[in-house]
Protein backbone atom coordinates (compact mmCIF):
# COMPACT_ATOMS: atom_id res chain seq x y z
CA UNK A 1 0.00 0.00 0.00
CA UNK A 2 1.42 3.28 -0.80
CA UNK A 3 1.13 6.11 1.47
CA UNK A 4 0.17 9.65 -0.66
CA UNK A 5 0.79 12.92 0.61
CA UNK A 6 0.26 16.03 -1.43
CA UNK A 7 1.99 18.75 0.16
CA UNK A 8 1.65 22.53 -0.89
CA UNK A 9 5.79 23.22 -0.90
CA UNK A 10 8.48 21.00 -1.38
CA UNK A 11 9.46 22.66 1.86
CA UNK A 12 6.79 20.72 3.51
CA UNK A 13 7.82 17.99 2.06
CA UNK A 14 11.68 17.91 3.03
CA UNK A 15 10.29 19.19 6.85
CA UNK A 16 8.46 15.95 7.10
CA UNK A 17 10.59 13.81 5.26
CA UNK A 18 13.66 15.19 7.33
CA UNK A 19 11.63 14.77 10.53
CA UNK A 20 11.53 10.61 10.39
CA UNK A 21 15.34 11.13 9.10
CA UNK A 22 15.90 12.82 12.56
CA UNK A 23 13.93 10.33 14.27
CA UNK A 24 15.51 7.11 13.07
CA UNK A 25 19.08 8.91 13.35
CA UNK A 26 18.10 9.50 17.36
CA UNK A 27 17.36 6.14 17.81
CA UNK A 28 20.38 5.08 15.54
CA UNK A 29 23.23 7.34 15.59
CA UNK A 30 24.84 5.06 12.31
CA UNK A 31 21.18 5.16 10.37
CA UNK A 32 21.97 4.47 6.29
CA UNK A 33 20.05 6.79 4.06
CA UNK A 34 19.66 6.01 0.40
CA UNK A 35 20.73 9.89 -1.21
CA UNK A 36 19.17 11.39 -4.57
CA UNK A 37 20.52 14.05 -6.41
CA UNK A 38 18.47 16.35 -8.66
CA UNK A 39 16.50 19.52 -7.51
CA UNK A 40 13.92 17.57 -5.83
CA UNK A 41 15.25 16.13 -2.54
CA UNK A 42 17.16 18.96 -2.04
CA UNK A 43 14.24 20.70 0.31
CA UNK A 44 14.57 17.75 2.46
CA UNK A 45 18.74 18.39 2.90
CA UNK A 46 18.21 21.82 4.02
CA UNK A 47 15.64 20.89 6.57
CA UNK A 48 17.46 17.57 7.68
CA UNK A 49 20.59 20.23 8.71
CA UNK A 50 18.11 22.56 10.43
CA UNK A 51 16.19 20.17 11.90
CA UNK A 52 19.57 18.08 13.22
CA UNK A 53 20.93 21.96 14.52
CA UNK A 54 17.84 22.21 16.50
CA UNK A 55 17.98 19.20 18.31
CA UNK A 56 21.76 19.04 18.78
CA UNK A 57 21.62 15.39 16.79
CA UNK A 58 24.71 13.96 16.05
CA UNK A 59 25.55 13.21 12.49
CA UNK A 60 29.21 12.44 12.68
CA UNK A 61 28.31 8.40 12.31
CA UNK A 62 26.09 9.08 9.51
CA UNK A 63 25.95 6.45 6.60
CA UNK A 64 25.28 7.21 3.02
CA UNK A 65 24.88 5.84 -0.54
CA UNK A 66 23.69 7.78 -3.83
CA UNK A 67 21.31 5.90 -6.16
CA UNK A 68 23.84 6.57 -9.32
CA UNK A 69 26.84 8.41 -11.18
CA UNK A 70 27.38 8.99 -14.92
CA UNK A 71 29.84 7.07 -15.94
CA UNK A 72 33.18 8.37 -17.36
CA UNK A 73 33.43 12.09 -16.19
CA UNK A 74 36.72 13.18 -15.18
CA UNK A 75 37.47 13.08 -11.21
CA UNK A 76 35.83 16.73 -9.76
CA UNK A 77 33.67 17.01 -12.73
CA UNK A 78 31.32 20.02 -11.26
CA UNK A 79 28.50 17.97 -13.12
CA UNK A 80 29.50 13.91 -11.78
CA UNK A 81 27.30 13.05 -9.01
CA UNK A 82 30.33 12.54 -6.53
CA UNK A 83 30.51 16.50 -6.73
CA UNK A 84 27.38 17.11 -6.69
CA UNK A 85 26.86 14.78 -3.10
CA UNK A 86 29.27 16.79 -1.52
CA UNK A 87 28.60 19.82 -2.12
CA UNK A 88 24.40 19.60 -1.68
CA UNK A 89 24.36 16.72 0.74
CA UNK A 90 27.67 16.39 2.36
CA UNK A 91 27.95 19.55 2.96
CA UNK A 92 24.95 21.03 3.76
CA UNK A 93 23.95 18.49 6.14
CA UNK A 94 26.89 18.24 7.50
CA UNK A 95 28.24 14.68 7.24
CA UNK A 96 31.20 12.83 7.35
CA UNK A 97 32.43 12.53 3.75
CA UNK A 98 34.27 9.31 4.19
CA UNK A 99 31.05 7.31 5.30
CA UNK A 100 28.93 8.50 1.97
CA UNK A 101 29.26 6.38 -0.89
CA UNK A 102 28.96 7.10 -4.70
CA UNK A 103 28.95 4.48 -7.15
CA UNK A 104 32.48 4.68 -8.88
CA UNK A 105 31.88 5.97 -13.06
CA UNK A 106 35.73 5.66 -13.82
CA UNK A 107 35.64 3.44 -16.85
CA UNK A 108 39.16 2.00 -14.97
CA UNK A 109 37.18 -1.02 -12.71
CA UNK A 110 33.98 -0.21 -14.08
CA UNK A 111 32.89 -4.13 -15.07
CA UNK A 112 32.90 -4.90 -11.27
CA UNK A 113 32.12 -1.53 -9.68
CA UNK A 114 27.97 -2.55 -9.72
CA UNK A 115 29.18 -5.64 -8.21
CA UNK A 116 31.59 -3.52 -5.22
CA UNK A 117 28.90 -0.93 -4.52
CA UNK A 118 26.10 -3.89 -3.56
CA UNK A 119 28.68 -5.99 -1.55
CA UNK A 120 29.32 -2.20 0.33
CA UNK A 121 25.70 -1.99 0.92
CA UNK A 122 25.23 -5.21 2.33
CA UNK A 123 28.36 -4.57 4.73
CA UNK A 124 26.37 -1.67 5.78
CA UNK A 125 23.11 -3.71 6.91
CA UNK A 126 21.52 -1.98 3.83
CA UNK A 127 19.68 1.21 3.56
CA UNK A 128 17.09 2.41 6.09
CA UNK A 129 15.33 4.95 3.90
CA UNK A 130 16.36 5.75 0.40
CA UNK A 131 14.92 8.72 -0.78
CA UNK A 132 14.22 8.93 -4.72
CA UNK A 133 13.16 11.00 -7.54
CA UNK A 134 11.43 10.56 -10.68
CA UNK A 135 11.92 11.18 -14.27
CA UNK A 136 9.95 12.62 -16.71
CA UNK A 137 10.00 9.34 -18.51
CA UNK A 138 9.27 7.13 -14.86
CA UNK A 139 12.70 6.36 -14.53
CA UNK A 140 13.92 6.25 -10.33
CA UNK A 141 17.80 6.01 -10.14
CA UNK A 142 18.81 6.16 -13.97
CA UNK A 143 16.74 2.91 -14.37
CA UNK A 144 15.37 3.77 -17.57
CA UNK A 145 12.06 2.36 -18.63
CA UNK A 146 12.70 -1.55 -19.78
CA UNK A 147 14.70 -2.13 -16.79
CA UNK A 148 14.43 -5.03 -14.74
CA UNK A 149 12.30 -4.99 -11.81
CA UNK A 150 15.27 -7.20 -10.47
CA UNK A 151 18.22 -5.49 -11.48
CA UNK A 152 21.28 -4.71 -8.72
CA UNK A 153 23.65 -1.86 -9.25
CA UNK A 154 24.98 -1.94 -12.95
CA UNK A 155 25.89 0.33 -15.75
CA UNK A 156 23.27 1.57 -17.94
CA UNK A 157 22.98 3.64 -21.04
CA UNK A 158 20.66 6.72 -20.34
CA UNK A 159 17.52 7.40 -22.70
CA UNK A 160 17.54 10.21 -25.09
CA UNK A 161 14.89 12.34 -23.18
CA UNK A 162 17.25 11.76 -19.77
CA UNK A 163 19.71 13.72 -21.99
CA UNK A 164 17.61 16.08 -23.04
CA UNK A 165 15.78 16.61 -19.18
CA UNK A 166 20.21 16.59 -18.03
CA UNK A 167 21.60 18.62 -20.84
CA UNK A 168 20.32 22.19 -19.06
CA UNK A 169 23.55 20.94 -16.47
CA UNK A 170 25.93 20.58 -19.33
CA UNK A 171 27.50 22.72 -22.01
CA UNK A 172 25.38 20.96 -24.96
CA UNK A 173 23.93 17.79 -25.15
CA UNK A 174 26.60 16.09 -26.08
CA UNK A 175 28.63 16.54 -23.28
CA UNK A 176 26.19 14.62 -21.37
CA UNK A 177 27.21 11.22 -20.82
CA UNK A 178 25.96 8.47 -22.26
CA UNK A 179 25.68 5.98 -19.70
CA UNK A 180 25.74 5.97 -15.76
CA UNK A 181 26.11 3.59 -12.83
CA UNK A 182 22.77 2.97 -10.86
CA UNK A 183 21.41 0.74 -8.06
CA UNK A 184 19.10 -1.32 -9.39
CA UNK A 185 14.75 -1.22 -9.09
CA UNK A 186 15.73 -4.79 -7.03
CA UNK A 187 18.53 -2.54 -4.95
CA UNK A 188 16.23 -0.15 -4.34
CA UNK A 189 13.22 -2.62 -2.87
CA UNK A 190 15.84 -3.81 -0.32
CA UNK A 191 16.07 -0.41 1.10
CA UNK A 192 13.45 -0.84 4.52
CA UNK A 193 11.40 2.41 3.90
CA UNK A 194 11.28 4.35 0.79
CA UNK A 195 10.28 8.01 0.23
CA UNK A 196 9.40 9.37 -3.34
CA UNK A 197 9.04 13.23 -3.87
CA UNK A 198 7.44 14.78 -6.88
CA UNK A 199 6.78 18.56 -7.64
CA UNK A 200 5.53 20.13 -10.74
CA UNK A 201 2.84 19.68 -13.70
CA UNK A 202 5.35 17.38 -15.47
CA UNK A 203 5.89 14.77 -13.00
CA UNK A 204 2.36 14.16 -13.05
CA UNK A 205 2.23 11.46 -15.59
CA UNK A 206 5.08 9.82 -14.60
CA UNK A 207 3.29 9.79 -10.82
CA UNK A 208 0.08 8.60 -11.97
CA UNK A 209 1.66 5.55 -13.73
CA UNK A 210 3.95 5.18 -10.57
CA UNK A 211 1.24 4.74 -8.54
CA UNK A 212 -1.63 3.41 -10.39
CA UNK A 213 -0.80 1.74 -13.32
CA UNK A 214 0.45 -1.66 -13.60
CA UNK A 215 3.72 -2.54 -12.42
CA UNK A 216 5.86 -2.97 -15.39
CA UNK A 217 9.44 -2.47 -16.20
CA UNK A 218 8.04 0.07 -18.60
CA UNK A 219 7.57 2.38 -15.46
CA UNK A 220 10.41 1.60 -12.98
CA UNK A 221 9.03 3.91 -10.81
CA UNK A 222 5.86 1.27 -10.39
CA UNK A 223 8.05 -0.97 -8.69
CA UNK A 224 7.73 0.90 -5.83
CA UNK A 225 4.36 -0.36 -5.37
CA UNK A 226 5.58 -4.17 -5.08
CA UNK A 227 7.39 -2.00 -1.59
CA UNK A 228 5.76 -2.27 2.14
CA UNK A 229 6.69 0.71 3.36
CA UNK A 230 6.49 3.34 0.72
CA UNK A 231 5.48 7.52 1.00
CA UNK A 232 5.18 9.39 -1.88
CA UNK A 233 5.27 13.00 -1.06
CA UNK A 234 4.29 15.34 -3.86
CA UNK A 235 2.59 18.91 -4.78
CA UNK A 236 -1.13 19.19 -6.18
CA UNK A 237 0.48 19.84 -9.58
CA UNK A 238 2.47 16.79 -9.55
CA UNK A 239 -0.60 14.70 -7.65
CA UNK A 240 -3.02 16.27 -10.32
CA UNK A 241 -2.98 12.98 -12.11
CA UNK A 242 -4.04 10.74 -9.51
C1 LIG B 1 18.24 12.43 -12.62
C2 LIG B 1 18.57 11.47 -11.48
C3 LIG B 1 17.31 10.92 -10.82
C4 LIG B 1 16.36 12.07 -10.53
C5 LIG B 1 15.97 12.74 -11.82
C6 LIG B 1 14.95 13.88 -11.63
O1 LIG B 1 18.02 11.78 -13.82
N1 LIG B 1 19.39 10.38 -11.88
O2 LIG B 1 17.66 10.22 -9.64
O3 LIG B 1 15.24 11.58 -9.86
O4 LIG B 1 17.14 13.28 -12.39
O5 LIG B 1 15.60 15.10 -11.39
P1 LIG B 1 14.88 16.35 -10.78
O6 LIG B 1 14.65 16.04 -9.35
O7 LIG B 1 15.85 17.49 -10.94
O8 LIG B 1 13.62 16.54 -11.52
Amino acid sequence: MTDVLVVKTPDEAGEWVASRFTATIATRPDAVFGLATGSTPLPIYRALARQAAEQKLDLSRVRGFALDEYVGLPEGHEQSYRTVITNEVVKTVGLNPELVHVPNGAIDGIRTAGERYEEAIVAAGGIDWQILGVGSNGHIGFNEPGSSLASLTRVVKLAEQTRQDNARFFDSIDDVPTHSITQGVGTILRARNLVLLAFGEHKAAAVASAIEGPVTASVPASAIQLHPHVTVLADEAAASQL
